[in-house]
């Protein structure tokens, strides 16, 4: 079985994805390195030389040979993977497959991202908190009809990694 972590950038799938799988004893995979990983890039650059359209060709490959592949994996995507042609559905009908939302409140995420937006490509032109969180406000609306597909749903606000994670596992199985 493999267990699989969407939600908006900030949510927190990697640090609940690790902490799963320390749980659960199962291996731990990161879509996002993955691509890094495979393609000896960073997602910034890999955004910078060639463009968004070029990163969502590649994930796709990328998750569709990882969901092939991998067994009794935790595997955290990016927060765009789901929204993209194809990748929900290569998913939901991975009969090995379970998804977990991620649900974090829109403040949550502004404030998070805030301090990390140099990171990310999609974000790291947005100067003010306000700015920012005008983005996520209607990224995160297009986006949820997508993440509110996962089998399962886990708020994260007001609550520690061990709560989710506790959460999830009760949610999961
Ligand atoms: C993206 C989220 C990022 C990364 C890329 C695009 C998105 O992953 O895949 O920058 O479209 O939301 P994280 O959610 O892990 O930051």
């Amino acid at each position: 079985m493999n267990i699989v972590l969407m939600g908006y950038m900030g949510s927190g799938k990697s640090l609940i994805g690790r902490d799963l799988a320390s749980k659960l004893k199962l291996e731990y995979l990161d879509l996002d390195d993955y691509i890094e990983n495979q393609e000896k890039k960073s997602i910034f650059k890999i955004f910078e030389e060639h463009g968004e359209i070029y990163f969502r060709k590649k994930e796709t490959f990328y998750l569709k040979t990882v969901l092939d592949t991998f067994e009794n994996t935790i595997i955290s995507l990016g927060g765009g993977t789901p929204c993209f042609v194809g990748n929900l559905e290569a998913i939901k009908e991975k009969e090995n497959a379970k998804s977990l939302y991620l649900h974090t409140s829109l403040d949550e995420l502004t404030r998070r991202l805030f301090a990390e937006r140099s990171k990310r490509p999609l974000i790291s032109h947005l100067n003010t908190q306000e700015e920012l969180k005008d983005f996520v406000r209607k990224h995160l609306f297009e986006r949820s009809f997508y993440y509110n597909q996962a089998d399962y749903k886990i708020s994260t606000d007001q609550k520690d990694a061990n709560q989710i994670s506790e959460e999830s596992i009760a949610a999961l199985f």
